[in-house]
């Protein structure tokens, strides 16, 4: 028996327990263990719910139960997320985390506390949802060299854009459906301002490079000027606007940005609608490859952190590649290159919209 604690029962925790109730059969004849979810921590009581007697309201109890060996943190926010899940490292128990916000600003140290305890910190649901993508960039980076990460990261936003496009959707009215779905953050700045796109470009820029640049640092442009007349502007061009994340290996360093395209038709992300988040990975070895899936939403993201659980027993007797990540902030490039620029202006698509930093 593994027994796990959830820091936070919201929509991603309640998601987790809902997986592990769902799929309890599956889960224990795939990997051979009975997963028990022996605590959650919330600030709330859930009386109704069949696992409403695990709840506490202390982390102490957690930390000092040396049963406990995973912690999964989907609290949101930096504090006490980050405190809590160093903590727990540091006790030696794995970690695994949804929060996106976490993983970009204290990354290399959690990983550097996770790799001197032998124990592991794995951020799957972090970037993508459903996409199992911090997995397969972990595994294409060690063998491949990767020259450009090119993305629709965020949910609400690209819901936001496909209902303004096909629907003729206002953006007040847009973003309030993302919202009842539950697809936006707490605070939808976070999203229809590129401050969650710029933190996931900076997580999977880091997954690849081992490079961690401050997301403060990066040019973001988010959607919140994009008008109706822009998407039909770009429509009659043949293309959509789309939220695009980029990161772009360059002699110099790593340009990065996020900001508003209009993008052509001949490009995979030209066909990202609703929810769904794409990815393209450009590398030496591998050529270019597409990850499409679900970018939001409770069960998608449950399911990537309950897949980070699932991999913590099934990986303890091999060296999983490792993951150390250096911050650092001289290795951004705000500018990319003109053969570069010439090349993504006719590959991908025209820039729009002003400027504002995460
Ligand atoms: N608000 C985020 C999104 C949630 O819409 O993509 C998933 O990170």
């Amino acid at each position: 028996m593994i027994n796990i604690a959830l820091l936070g029962f919201g929509t991603v925790g309640s998601g987790v327990a809902e997986v592990f109730s769902e799929n309890r059969d599956l889960i224990r004849s795939r990997t051979g263990f009975d997963f028990n979810i022996k605590y959650i921590l919330d600030l709330r009581e859930f009386p109704d719910h069949p696992l409403g007697s695990r709840v506490v309201h202390d982390f102490n109890i957690i930390l000092n139960d040396p049963e406990i060996s995973i912690v999964a943190e989907m609290m949101g926010g930096l504090h006490p997320a980050y405190d809590f899940s160093m903590a727990a490292l540091k006790a030696g128990k794995n970690v695994v985390t949804s929060n996106k916000a976490v993983v970009a600003a204290f990354g290399p140290e959690l990983l550097r506390e996770a790799a001197d305890r032998g124990v592991r910190y794995l951020f799957e649901a972090s970037v993508g949802g459903g996409i199992p993508i911090i997995r397969s960039l972990t595994e294409l980076a060690a063998g491949n060299d990767i020259f450009e990460i090119a993305g629709i990261l965020n949910g609400t936003t690209n819901y936001i854009l496909t209902m303004m496009f096909k629907n003729g959707l206002s953006f007040a009215d847009a973003l309030a459906s993302a919202q009842a779905l539950g697809y936006a953050e707490a605070d939808p700045s976070a999203d229809v301002d590129g401050f969650d796109t710029c933190r996931k470009i900076c997580i999977l820029t880091a997954v690849a490079y081992g490079t961690l640049i401050p997301f403060e640092k990066v040019e973001t442009i988010g959607i919140r000027d994009i008008t109706a007349e822009d998407i039909r502007a770009a429509e009659a061009q043949g293309c959509s606007v789309k939220l695009i994340a980029r990161a772009v290996r360059t002699p110099d360093g790593i340009y990065l940005k996020t900001e508003p395209m209009a993008v052509r038709k001949t490009n995979p992300l030209y066909a990202i609608e609703d929810v769904f988040n794409g990815i393209l990975i450009r590398g030496n070895v591998s050529g270019d490859l597409m990850f499409f899936g679900k970018g939001a939403g409770k069960l998608p993201t449950a399911g990537a952190v309950v897949s980070d659980i699932l991999d913590i027993p099934a990986r303890a007797d091999s060296q999983p590649h490792r993951q150390l990540w250096v911050r650092d902030e001289s290795a951004y490039v705000p500018e990319l290159p003109k053969e570069l620029l010439d090349r993504s202006l006719e590959e991908l698509g025209i820039p729009l919209g002003k400027k504002a930093r995460c």
